[in-house]
């Protein structure tokens, strides 16, 4: 397994919790993401009333829980909360109103799964110490101009739990991230405090629930945006507090994520998120 990162890139990924690598897909690559996101998001695009509509603090707010829930073994579309009117309809073209596709492009789309796996991928993963690196979600997201939604401070940890800690954010720029539209912002050295909310399935498996384990909200002040032209990889420690604001620009600010977890440690069985069908695969072709 050859080297990706420099000593200097991990070590700062060590301190930080995050990791802005420039350059690291072409643009050619990024636009061809950018247009198979499109055509899925016409090909899969659901009525409204299946929809989820995503609310600021990132939660799903459902007009069919399932819909979310089983959305981890299958590509679905979420909604922008402000795509409808107040009579319930659609401002704009279905696709053009989405706040995301999710969760398991790279497992069923041929051309997401040859985005999220390549050399330098698992050269990135093995560089950070993930020994068993499994993709476990992905999520493409629109941040669609003037309707993109904020997304409030969180660590990923929170909804991809594992024991012990293991999953990474793989965020790549498909559009310029800026301030303006509504780039990533993220709190260096974050990642060394306790995590402190868990969301899991309730006893009955049908809604999300979120234990809080330490009500103090995130110290703020030294937030650091991470500003990223089209083809820049952003790594992210599970537990490192990131949040994005809302897109009021005239430029959309599209991004692909990939979250892996590490094969070697327990993932839980109350995970919103389960593969009870499809196995999670590496970030190789296999
Ligand atoms: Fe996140």
């Amino acid at each position: 397994m050859g080297h990706f990162l420099s000593d200097q890139q991990v070590a700062a990924f060590v301190n930080d919790g995050f990791l802005v690598v420039p350059d690291f897909v072409n643009a050619e690559r990024c636009l061809a993401l950018r247009q198979r996101a499109m055509e899925l998001a016409e090909q899969y695009v659901p009525s409204p009333e299946q929809a989820t509509v995503f609310t600021a603090d990132g939660k799903p707010q459902h007009t069919s829980d399932d819909y979310f829930l089983s959305s981890g073994e299958q590509i679905r579309c979420f909604f922008e909360k402000d795509a409808f009117d107040e009579h319930g309809g659609l401002r704009a073209q279905p696709h053009l109103s989405l706040n995301k596709l999710g969760h398991a492009m790279h497992d069923l789309d041929p051309v997401f799964s040859a985005f999220s796996r390549t050399p330098e991928l698992a050269a990135v993963a093995h560089d950070i110490g993930m020994s068993q690196p499994l993709l476990l979600q992905s999520m493409y997201i629109f941040k669609q101009a003037h309707i993109g939604g904020e997304v409030t401070c969180h660590t990923d940890h929170t909804y991809l739990w594992t024991e012990p800690q293991s999953a990474v954010g793989f965020w790549f720029a498909i559009d310029d991230a800026t301030r303006d539209n509504g780039c990533m912002w993220a709190v260096p050295g974050g990642h060394r405090l306790p995590v402190r909310s868990r969301s899991r399935l309730n006893d009955t498996r049908t809604a999300t629930v979120t234990d809080v384990l330490d009500p103090e909200p995130y110290e703020l002040d030294n937030l650091v945006s991470l500003e990223a032209k089209r083809g820049t990889l952003v790594l992210l420690h599970g537990a490192v507090p990131h949040l994005s604001a809302a897109n009021t620009s005239d430029k959309p600010r599209h991004a692909y994520t990939i979250h892996a977890i590490d094969g070697a440690a327990h993932y839980l069985a109350d995970n919103w998120l389960q593969r009870p069908t499809l196995p999670l695969r590496s970030f190789t072709h296999r």
